[in-house]
């Protein structure tokens, strides 16, 4: 009995602990240990062991504080919907140790691990009693029993330092804590408050959800003030299904200007955000294609937006023809041309992308492809990305060009970029591009998953060298008949590839 007795006395202490207390809520620590320690606790016997305990030197934080809780701003501004920057000042207490100033940056360097870290604030404090230093540190990185450990007792003993840990009352402010605290703080509990947001230039571009509606104003500002150089952030209103792929947007916080200059794979560009489309988020896949091309090839860029696949192309000296039905789009394309001082590699329209293909491809198509020899071998590209209709496109290709077909591997090639909600995106969008060609791409194109849009909605690039019998007008009747695409024979209940076009739209 009486070794139960101690075991049990020995188990209290320990979850006296902080260290043991947290291991014991995030654990499946024993259930039964806790009750026993709570009942024993109220025994004043117990009680006595329990208090002499060495390791209570700072019980109101062990006690008080729960981990998440501790870099909190003040509890008040839960439901601030104007920022008021003063109400997130909060007290709390975090340990100290006294430091002499010689050995400071040395010190420093050791105890790195261990020291406070928090946005704008200082590690390193003035004792105001003396001359000599307090180093903050964090509560949470040093040991449960609020003493230092072994190995950093051991870094104190070579600069002679005392290794008692003392309080100290630190001010945080809003300077001082995280986005993500600060909107935690004041958004309803429990609900999401992801602060992502993509940067271009110096606006800030959030996708906010209907429960952070009512916050708009202050999450745009808190984005402003945590983020140097962001000095306007912007929210998407409706979804991206006009003509020009450019959303409507509202301007939370900051200055309304939206002409923006940003950098992609080291090339500088410059719009107005408001008018135009531009995705950060393909910056890599513009950089893939733009790999594909050597100097002297030709690049049709059918919608070409401010151009950031035909600009790096003509900086690679590249021949580039570049189209955007937006007259917004084709003004900044011009612009970036020149920013870029690419202008003479260019040739721009400002015209519906199937009239660029029957009209200027069609016509340099003409004049290039019987210049091509095994030789003089420059690749052709046809970059299409429009992914909710490009495919769409695809059947103005067909019997395109007049003249004899040129031989298989000096064709142009084709990326064509097209969402999927399909299980098999790669597949689907084969069938699709087979459909509008006409013709069975079965071992003659890739597919290349760009990302993921949504949690069932893929973007997609097939790729593809445009087969002479779709490319060229038929030169006799006895000509190879195209296989028929399995996608032509459409399954039952399935959309016609209009109405999936159409539902494919984002
Ligand atoms: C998805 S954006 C792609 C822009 C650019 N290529 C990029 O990768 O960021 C599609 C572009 O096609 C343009 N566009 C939409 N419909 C068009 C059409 N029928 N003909 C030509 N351009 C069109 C839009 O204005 C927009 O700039």
């Amino acid at each position: 009995m009486r070794i139960l007795w101690r075991l049990y006395g020995y188990s209290a202490r320990l979850l006296k602990t902080k260290l043991f207390r947290t291991a014991a809520s995030n654990t499946s620590f024993p259930e039964v240990w806790l009750l026993l320690v709570q009942y024993f606790e109220r025994l004043p016997g117990f009680f006595w062991v329990v208090q002499r305990n060495s390791f209570f030197t700072m019980p109101e934080i062990l006690e008080n504080k729960a981990d998440l809780e501790l870099y909190s701003p003040h509890p008040e501004v839960r439901g601030m919907t104007t920022l008021d920057r003063a109400a997130f000042k909060r007290t709390i207490v975090v340990p100290v140790l006294k430091v002499k100033k010689e050995v400071i940056n040395k010190l420093l360097k050791s105890l790195k691990h261990i020291t406070l870290h928090r946005p704008g604030l200082k590690r390193v404090i003035d004792d105001p009693k003396d001359e000599d230093r307090l180093v903050l540190l964090d509560p949470h990185k040093i040991s449960a029993e609020y003493s230092l450990g072994e190995s950093e007792q051991e870094i104190l003993k070579q600069f002679n330092i005392d290794p008692q840990v003392s309080k100290y009352n630190l001010e945080l402010t809003y300077d001082n804590f995280k986005t993500e605290e600060i909107l935690r703080a004041v958004l309803p509990v429990g609900q999401d408050v992801t602060s992502g947001f993509t940067r271009i230039g110096h606006i800030a571009h959030l996708n906010l959800r209907d429960h952070q509606l009512p916050y708009k104003h202050l999450i745009g500002q808190v984005i402003i003030d945590k983020n140097p150089g962001i000095t306007c952030s912007v929210n998407k209103i409706n979804i991206i299904d006009n003509t020009y792929r450019n959303f409507q947007m509202e301007v939370l916080a900051g200055e309304a200007n939206m002409i923006t200059k940003t950098r992609e794979n080291n090339i500088t560009y410059e719009f107005d955000f408001s008018k135009v489309y531009w995705n950060s988020r393909l910056s890599t896949e513009h950089g893939r294609i733009i790999e594909l091309l050597k100097p002297g090839d030709v690049l049709f860029d059918v919608f070409a937006g401010v151009g950031p696949f035909a600009i790096p192309a003509a900086k690679k000296k590249c021949s580039v023809f570049a189209n955007d039905l937006n007259p917004e789009s084709y003004k900044w394309l011009l612009h970036n041309c020149k920013l870029n001082k690419v202008d003479k590699n260019i040739k721009n329209f400002n015209m519906d992308g199937r009239d660029f293909l029957l009209g200027p491809v069609k016509e340099e198509l003409t004049k290039e492809l019987p210049l091509l020899t095994k030789e003089r071998k420059n690749t052709l590209h046809i970059v299409m990305n429009l992914p909710a209709l490009a495919i769409k496109f695809l059947d103005v290709f067909k019997h395109l060009l007049d003249g004899k077909p040129c031989s298989t591997d000096l064709l142009p090639t084709v990326h064509c970029y097209s969402f999927s909600k399909h299980d098999s995106p790669a597949k689907d969008v084969q069938e699709w591009a087979e459909v509008f060609l006409g013709t069975s791409l079965e071992g003659r194109c890739s597919t290349h998953l760009v990302r993921s849009v949504a949690p069932n909605k893929e973007m997609m690039c097939i790729s593809f060298q445009i087969p002479a019998e779709v490319l060229f007008k038929k030169q006799c009747t006895h000509e190879e008949s195209p296989v028929e695409p399995a996608s032509k024979r459409l399954r039952p209940n399935e959309d016609s590839p209009e109405e999936k076009l159409t539902s494919l739209k984002d």
